[in-house]
C-alpha cells in the first residue's frame, strides 16, 4: 500500500473514532474484555510485579485499566488523539496515571514498532477488521515480534460473515498465524454494539503464550 493511501486511511479512521468518542461513544461502555480481566489478574504471578504491557489500538483505555490498577505499566497505543486523553484521564481518575504511557500513532506501519522493549502481553482488541491480510499479518507479526518468550498475545477480532465486516474467514486463520504459540481460541455469539450493530460478524479471541 502506497503512503498517499496510509494517510487517507489513518485519516480515516481517527476522525471516525475521534468523532464517536466525542459525540459520547465508550467502546463496550468501558468494560475490559473477560479474558484480558483473566491474564491481568494472573499477571504478578506469572510475570512478577510492573510487567509490561502493550494495548495496541487501544482505544479510551477500558483494557489498560486491568492491569495499569494492579501496578502494571501499559503502552498504550492509538490513532485517537481523543481517545488517548480519554484514557489518560481515566488512568489519572484512578490514581494510576503514572503507570500509563499513551502514543499517538500517525502511520499504520508504525503501530508498535517504536516500542523499544518487548512486552509481557500484547494486546488487540477490535482493531483488525480496519485492515486488509497484509497489514493485519503486518500488524499481527510485530505484535508477536514485541513479545517477550512465555509471554502473552490476546487478539480479540471478528470474523467476516456474509458481507459483514471482519478481519478473518474463519478463526482458523488466525490461529494459523501463531503457529508454534500455546493457543486458546474461543468464538463467541455477533455482539451487537450501538456503535458497530449490523457491521460485524462474530467476535474470535485468541490468547496465545510464546514458547
Ligand atoms: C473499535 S476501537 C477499539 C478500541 C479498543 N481496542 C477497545 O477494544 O476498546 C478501534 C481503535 O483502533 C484505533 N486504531 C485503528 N487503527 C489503528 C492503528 N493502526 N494504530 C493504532 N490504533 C488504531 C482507532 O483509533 C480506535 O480507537
Amino acid at each position: 500500500m502506497d503512503r498517499k493511501k496510509f494517510k487517507l486511511l489513518t485519516t480515516r479512521s481517527n476522525e471516525i473514532h475521534s468523532s464517536l468518542i466525542k459525540r459520547g461513544a465508550d467502546f463496550h461502555r468501558g468494560k475490559p474484555d473477560p479474558e484480558v480481566v483473566q491474564i491481568a489478574r494472573r499477571a504478578k504471578r506469572t510475570f512478577g510485579n510492573g510487567a509490561l504491557v502493550i494495548d495496541v489500538g487501544g482505544g479510551q483505555g477500558r483494557n489498560a485499566l486491568p492491569f495499569l490498577t494492579r501496578g502494571h505499566r501499559v503502552v498504550l497505543t492509538d490513532l485517537s488523539q481523543v481517545a488517548l486523553k480519554t484514557a489518560r484521564r481515566k488512568a489519572t481518575a484512578l490514581n494510576v496515571g503514572k503507570n500509563l504511557e499513551t502514543r499517538h500513532v500517525n502511520k499504520i506501519n508504525r503501530t508498535i514498532s517504536r516500542v523499544e522493549k518487548k512486552a509481557h502481553v500484547v494486546i488487540c482488541s477490535r482493531m483488525l477488521h480496519f485492515y486488509k491480510p497484509l497489514l493485519r499479518d503486518a500488524l499481527l507479526k510485530q505484535m508477536q515480534e514485541k513479545t517477550r518468550l512465555g509471554g502473552i498475545n490476546i487478539v480479540i477480532t471478528h470474523l467476516k460473515h456474509g458481507k459483514t465486516r471482519g478481519a478473518f474467514r474463519n478463526a482458523g486463520e488466525l490461529k494459523e498465524l501463531y503457529r508454534g504459540w500455546k493457543i486458546n481460541l474461543t468464538i463467541g455469539e455477533v455482539r451487537h454494539s450501538k456503535i458497530s450493530e449490523k457491521k460485524l460478524g462474530r467476535l474470535v479471541t485468541l490468547v496465545a503464550k510464546k514458547t
